[in-house]
Formats: structure tokens, sequence, C-alpha cells
């Protein structure tokens, strides 16, 4: 058998080599056909002055070569070498003009990488490695070039052809076709490159930034999605308007164009000055969209608008650094979405999102650090970890330095690196620089792995009135503690806070101590009775807080603290010892602490709402050293049953005070009253007195958003309330023109977790509705079984991995990257009884020599390792 290890090498970050050869300007020439796309490339190549001249190397894949010369003159067939991965040129005495013509064929592209074709319009994806699928080119980010494009088409097929900076000319030609000239001052890495060619409509608005500088802002989609761009065009102005002001970064070019794709492999992409997105994170309205998708959608388009600084003016020396663009650029959208709407309800968002996917990919064989000293396939490393965890070190550094010296580290950041590629280092150096403080052991967060671990122990003498705090820090490397910032607080048993620094520490500042030894021992004096401590206020730090609360201390921490994140967190806390430590007292407690939010009509009800959610099987599973995940779905559903027949009048109450706001309107009063009702109604949908599903039809019926008509969908399906099979046909109906609404009832039918549900997800596959070319249509099916059907996708006869692993070859022959994420389902898979673990231990094997992509074979190693 042959292991990956043979057939891919990896790649190191210690190997590192700046770049032999520099390109000064790349000339792109497209002549563009589905069919048969040719490429001409004139590119300035000049070799690094500094070391003799090496041999030239081009990154190119699947390229057909046409012709090639240097400074005009051809080259004979043995002055170059064309392999399965480039071009390799010896003999160079310097500088010299490079012009290669290539023919690729976008219509045959299903791996979205490259140039390829979704519903006839052309579009490229060139993050990380796809640009040498395009044209032969040193294809890494520590090149950058100025480009000047132009694009040939047909002018009635593709009426529209954008590409990356300012738009220069644009006219007809004699044979039917026209042509556009776009010139992109700013130089840039081949991955950030772009083009789109269709036949598609805008909604367009101008901006001034803050420099006087005017600029276009489009939004483009297909004609029968252009309506649904107008929220995205808003989103836009709004990032553009915060970037100034919270940060001072204005925009730098005339025109700035955003395109839905319907075929896109991951969220959007930040190419210079034309971001291409996945339709999702674009079409909204009240009719299409949730709630949380226009939250997320404004959040992904601000994210892309902000990489502009973060990632494009400031790029990656080496894709090692993902973190130093992802991890700073989710920090500037949680900042945005903060800044915008509720920040203790955006941290819990991102806190809940942080728990149970980062955490549970740092307890399992996928962990990695926040930059991975190696990989063999770099797509394999856009992880929660990058990009989340990356966020949090981000947000130490906010949470250490201060909002004044953050800003002014990340502005000789940005002056320091324009134009060219950055290290983390460079980042952390100039936060040091402008705090002045030492952040050289700050720097481990991003080399160690793994969800670091503070165990704390409390000791209080009521003889000498004096407690005492031991705080124990476990990381992956003993001998390398962390620079944590902990926030901590204390009350008294009036639920006072007690403000007193506390002897042995000079705190940062009111609330933040810093560890940075293995043990940190605190100590206050002059208590009459031990205090309720409390820790991690908005999550201080990506760590996991050891700490043998009572329930009863839980219940008193959800009350007396001030800040969201902690007081969800307990009643998150309480619910975990409520599911797993059956025989505390937790239950009782956490039906009092929830009783008592739900009665309190002060509470904004997204925030009741986040708060009685109960953690779902992942989020319980990084706590755990085996899963039984029979055992823990049944306790699970058992709570649910229990909270609500122990709520059912106070639920009934609030589901019809909570009505009348909740019918309509985007504002976020409506969503937050959509948000309280909608779990009301499914923790009533429990009840035996419900089981006629009257109100749950009645609520899909009267819905006028697709919140809530969603809502309702889910818990007629779920439950399997009689009305179901009518809903979904009127649902299925209403949105069948619509790729994405018609992915939101699959995803739905395939998480529905009842009795035939692999059946249904077997109809699916083979009816007209999979579409395995898609990668929203498989995450909807495929990926919403997986993740969201436990008791299916789980089945203990193994057919629900079965389905799966079946389809998994198909997928990676056809999108390595879809495929190569649907296997990290698995993740757990050791941690599972021994009968799954067998099952999965074949399953997994079997799968191997059905690869073919150097992205399913690297996770697949990774979750077979030993
Ligand atoms: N840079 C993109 C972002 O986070 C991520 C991305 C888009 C991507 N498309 C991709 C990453 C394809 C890898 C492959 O905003
Ligand atoms: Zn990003």
């Amino acid at each position: 058998m042959t292991t990956v290890a043979e057939t891919d090498p990896e790649i190191r970050l210690a190997d590192y080599q700046p770049p032999p050869w520099r390109v000064r300007h790349a000339r792109l020439e497209f002549d563009l056909d589905p069919a048969a796309t040719t490429v001409t490339a004139t590119l300035a190549l000049e070799p690094d002055p500094d070391r003799p001249v090496q041999p030239l190397r081009l990154d190119g894949e699947e390229l057909e070569l046409l012709e090639i010369a240097i400074d005009g003159r051809p080259l004979a067939p043995g002055e170059y070498r064309h392999d399965a991965t480039g071009l390799h040129i010896e003999r160079l005495s310097g500088a010299c003009e490079l012009h290669t013509v290539v023919r690729i064929v976008p219509q045959a592209n299903t791996r979205l990488e490259g140039l390829y074709v979704s519903r006839g319009a052309l579009f490229t994806q060139c993050e990380a490695e796809g640009f040498r699928r395009i044209t032969f080119f040193p294809d890494r980010p520590d090149v950058s070039a100025v480009f000047d494009v132009v694009l040939r088409a047909d002018r009635a097929r593709y009426p529209v052809l954008l590409s990356n900076g300012d738009p220069v000319e644009q006219g007809g030609m004699s044979d039917g076709r026209h042509f556009a000239r776009w010139h992109d001052p700013h130089p840039k890495p081949s991955y950030l490159f772009a083009l789109v060619a269709g036949d598609l409509q805008r909604v367009s608005a101008p901006f001034t930034t803050m420099e006087g500088r005017r600029v276009e802002v489009n939004v483009w989609a297909e004609a029968a999605d252009v309506a649904r761009c107008e929220y995205a065009l808003g989103a836009t102005l709004r990032a553009m308007e915060w970037d100034e002001r919270r940060f001072g970064r204005a925009y730098d070019l005339s025109v700035f164009n955003i395109v839905a794709a319907q075929d896109f492999t991951m969220g959007a992409m930040e190419n210079k000055g034309l971001n291409i997105f996945n339709a999702r994170y674009i079409l909204a309205d009240i009719d299409t969209a949730t709630d949380e998708d226009f939250l997320a959608i404004e959040s992904v388009i601000g994210h892309e608008y902000f990489h502009n600084w973060s990632g494009d003016r400031v790029t990656l020396r080496d894709w090692f650094q993902l973190s130093l663009k992802e991890g700073l650029t989710v920090f500037r959208d949680q900042e945005f979405t903060a800044d915008l709407h509720s920040r203790g309800l955006k941290r819990i968002e991102d806190v809940r999102v942080l728990k149970s996917r980062q955490f549970v990919e740092d307890a399992g064989p996928l962990s990695h650090p926040v930059r991975p000293a190696s990989y063999r396939e770099i797509n394999n490393f856009y992880t929660a970890t990058v990009y989340e965890k990356g966020a949090e070190l981000v947000r130490m550094l906010h949470t250490l330095l201060g909002e004044g010296a953050f800003r002014r580290g990340l502005d000789a950041y940005f002056a320091a690196h324009d134009g060219g590629a950055a290290t983390v280092e460079d980042l952390v150096a100039a936060m040091a620089q402008a705090s002045g403080r030492d952040l050289s052991q700050f720097l481990r967060w991003w080399e160690q792995p793994g969800t670091p671990r503070i165990e704390v122990h409390e000791d209080f003498d009521p003889a000498s009135c004096s407690y005492t705090l031991t705080l124990r820090q476990h990381g992956a490397d003993p001998q390398k503690p962390l620079h944590i910032p902990l926030a901590l607080a204390f009350y008294d048993a009036a639920g006072q806070r007690i403000v007193r620094v506390p002897e042995t520490d000079a705190a940062t500042r009111p609330g933040l101590i810093e560890l940075r030894d293995s043990e940190h021992v605190l100590r206050l004096h002059g208590l009459a009775e031990k205090p309720l401590p409390a820790f991690l206020q908005g999550l201080s730090a990506p760590v996991r807080l050891d700490m043998a609360y009572r329930p009863d201390e839980l219940a008193r921490l959800a009350q007396v603290e001030p800040d969201p994140l902690t007081r969800w967190e307990a009643m998150q806390r309480l619910a975990r010892m409520a599911l797993l430590e059956p025989a505390s007292d937790a239950l009782d407690a956490l039906l009092q602490a929830q009783a008592a939010l739900l009665d309190d009509p002060q509470a904004n009800p997204a925030f009741v709402a986040e708060c009685l959610a109960i953690p779902d099987v992942w989020d319980l599973s990084s706590d755990l050293a085996q899963l039984d995940i029979d055992a823990i779905w049944q306790a699970r559903e058992a709570l649910l049953e229990r909270l609500a027949r122990n709520q059912a009048r106070t639920l009934d109450a609030r589901y019809w005070a909570l009505s009348a706001q909740a019918l309509e309107g985007l504002d976020a009063a409506s969503a937050a009253a959509r948000s309280l009702r909608n779990l009301c109604l499914q923790r009533l949908s429990r009840l035996p007195a419900e089981i006629d599903g009257a109100r749950a039809y009645a609520h899909f019926t009267g819905a006028n958003t697709l919140t809530d008509r969603i809502a309702a969908l889910g818990v007629l399906l779920h439950r399997g309330l009689t009305p179901a099979p009518t809903a979904l046909r009127m649902f299925a109906q209403r949105h069948s023109g619509d790729a994405l609404t018609t992915d939101k009832w699959l995803a739905l039918l395939a998480s529905t977790p009842r009795a035939g549900a692999l059946d249904t997800v077997a109809a699916l596959l083979a009816g007209p509705h999979w579409q395995p070319t898609n990668p929203n249509r498989v995450r909807a099916v495929l990926g919403a079984f997986a993740r969201n059907n436990v008791p299916a996708f789980h089945r203990a006869d193994g057919a629900g991995y079965a389905l799966l692993l079946k389809q998994i070859p198909v997928l990676d022959a056809i999108n390595p990257q879809v495929a190569a994420r649907l296997l990290s389902v698995f993740e757990h898979w050791r941690r599972f009884d021994p009968g799954r673990r067998a099952q999965l231990s074949r399953g997994l094997q079997a799968l191997h020599p059905q690869l073919r992509s150097r992205d399913s074979h690297e996770v697949l190693a990774r979750l077979l390792q030993p």
C-alpha cells in the first residue's frame, strides 16, 4: 500500500527560502471560451539581486503549452522542460521577458480552482494555489506583481467582463466579441488574481472615501437574483465606512466589484477589487434569508472587504502565515458586527462557534497550531483553528494592549509592510513596539497546538479571612507556558463585586491579570466568607477553565455576573452538568435558572434564547475521553423533554406574548423576538399536547419571514408531526426556482433524526435535486446529514457511515476540497464505542485506494494515524 508520505512531500515552514525570481509586471490576455480558453502571459522577470541567478521554475498544472518565448525568441524544445507541476528553464542570465500561450478548459474544471464555469458564467478562484491552473507563474504569496489584464469574449454570452483593479478600456471587436482592459496598480500575489465573465446584472452605489476618492461599488448577480443584492450592497457601504472610522483604513481603487457565484467551494474570496462570493453570502430578502443569514452576509461582506488591507495590501510571506490574514481579518469582522449590533450577543455567538468547532478540532487528530509547522495540502488548513483561534490570538493582543496601543501597532504594521509580504512575527513586533511590551512569550500561542487548560483551586481560611486561588496552566508544552490574559472578578454573598486588587498581583488593569508561569497564586485578605470567583469575562483567552463549580454557584454566577458571555457560559456549564452528571443537583439548578430567565421581561429575548439552548452532542464531546453517542443523545433528548414539561406554561405565555413583535420586520428587536419565540415553539413541540402539530403548522402558514417558516418546518419534520408532509410540499413549491432556499429544505430533511432518515437521504442522492458538482448542495445534503443527524448518521449498524463513505470517492474525483472537508466529520471516531470504532476503522482504511486527491489523502492519513 502506498502511503501519503511516499506520494506527497511534506512542506515545512523551516525550509522557507525567498523566491529566486520576482515578477515585476504581468500582462495577461484571455480569449475566453468555456471549451478552450487561451491565456497569453507576458511576465517581466527579475532574478533576486542578492544571489547568483537560479534556474527558473514556474508553477503550472493542467495547462496545454502552445507557445513559449524569452525576450521575443521562441524556445527550442531542449531549452525548457514542462512536466505535471510546471515549467523549468535552466539557463537564464538575468532579467528577461517570458511569453507563454496556454490553453485551458474551464468547462471541465469541477474542482472550482482556477478558471471554471458556473451557470454559464466564467469565474476564477485562485487561493491558495489555483492560479497555476490558469497560466505558468511563480504561484506563491511572496511574489507580487502589477497586473494588466485584457479579457476578450463573445459579447452576447459574456456582456460583463471584470478583473482586478481599475477599468481602463472597453470596446467591440469585428468578430462579434468584445474586450475589456483592467489595470491593477497595487502589486499583488497571484492568489489574489480574479476575473469574471458573464451575463450579469448589478446594483450600484457611490462611496466617497475619507481621502476623497470616489468609488463605484457594484454587487453583481444573475438577472433573476439581482433584486436580492440590495442588502449586500448596503452591508458593503457599512463595511467601508466602519473600516475608516474604527481602523483608519480606506479603499484604494475607483471601483469595488462583488460578484455572486452559485458554484463556489468556500464562503467568499477577497481578490483585489473583485471579491467573488458564494451566492449564499450575498443573496437575501425577507422571503429567502433567515435572520442568521442576514448577519452572516454582513459579516462575510465585511470580512472580504477588510482583507483589502489585512491580506491584500499586506499579504503573506508563505502559506504557514495564513492566520496572519485570516485570524486578523476574522477579528476585524467580529468587531464590525459587535460595533454595529449587540457586542454581548456577538461574543456569545463567536465563542459558541469557537467551542463547538475549534475546541473540538483541537481535541482530535486534526489538531494543529494556529501557524502549522508543516502541511501537505494547504487547502486543508483553512480551519477553525487558523480562523477562529487565530482571531482569539489577535483579540488577546487587543485585550493586553488596549484599543489605543493596538491601533497604533496595527497602523505601524500596515505602514511597514504595505505592498509586501509579512509574517506573524512582523505583526507581533509592531504590537510590541507600539506598546513597549515584551511579547516574545506571547508568540508561543501561534506555535503550540491544543486548547490550554487552566486548573483552578480555591482555598478559604475563615480564621485568617484569607482566600487563596491557585491557577495552573496545562498547555502543549509544560516547559513553555503561555502568556495568558485572564479576566477575573469576585462576588460576595450579596452578589456585589469585591473590588480589591489581589495582594500578589499587579493587575494590568482592574479585572485582568496576566499568567506567564505554569503556576500562579493569588491571595485576597479581609474577607468574611469565601467569595464567588468568575473567570474569563468575554473569554479573555481561548482556554478551558477547569474549576469545580457547584451547581448553585453556577446559578448564582448566571445572575450576578454583568458580562453576558460569562452568564451564558455559566448556564451552559449547568446544562452540561445536568446532562453528564445526573446525580448532581445541577438539573434543579438549571430548571430554576432557565425559568428565571424565561420569566424576565427585561432580558433581551435573543440573549434568553442563547442561554436556554442546550449544548449539542459535539459541544459536549470535546470534554470527554470516550463518546457514548447513544447515551449522550438520549440524555439530551430527555433533558429537553424535562425542560419542556417543567416550563410548559411559561413557554406558552411567552410564545403568545412575543408573537406581535416577532412576525415581521428585519430590525434587531423583531429578530430577537423571533429567536426566542422559535425556541419556545421547538420546546413546546415536545409536549404530548402538541402532537397534532397545530401550533407549528399555524406558525408555518402564518410566517412572514423565512426565519419563522423554516423554524416551523424544522419542528414539523423533526418531531414527525402530521402536517409535516404538507408543509414540506408547500415550502418546496414556493422556493422551487431557487437553489439556496432549496438547499435549506434539503438540509432540514437530511437532518431529521427519525426512523427512515437514511432512506430519505438515499432518495435525495438518487433524485433530481442531487448535484454533486455544487458545493452548497453537497453540504446541504451530506454535510447536514453527517453533522446534524446524530441518530441516523451514527446508526449502530454502520449504515449511516457507509452511505457517506460511498460518496466520498465520487466527490473526491469532482472537488477534492469538498471531499476532504466532508471526511473531517470523522474527526472524533477514535473516541467512539468499540463497535462504531471497528466499523470506521474498516471503512476508512477501505477508502484509501479509492481516493485520488492530495487533500483527501492528507485528511485520511491524519484520521488514521495511531
Ligand atoms: N480567503 C478566503 C477567506 O477567508 C477563503 C477562501 C475562499 C478559500 N476560497 C477559497 C480558501 C478556496 C481556500 C480555497 O475569505
Ligand atoms: Zn478570510
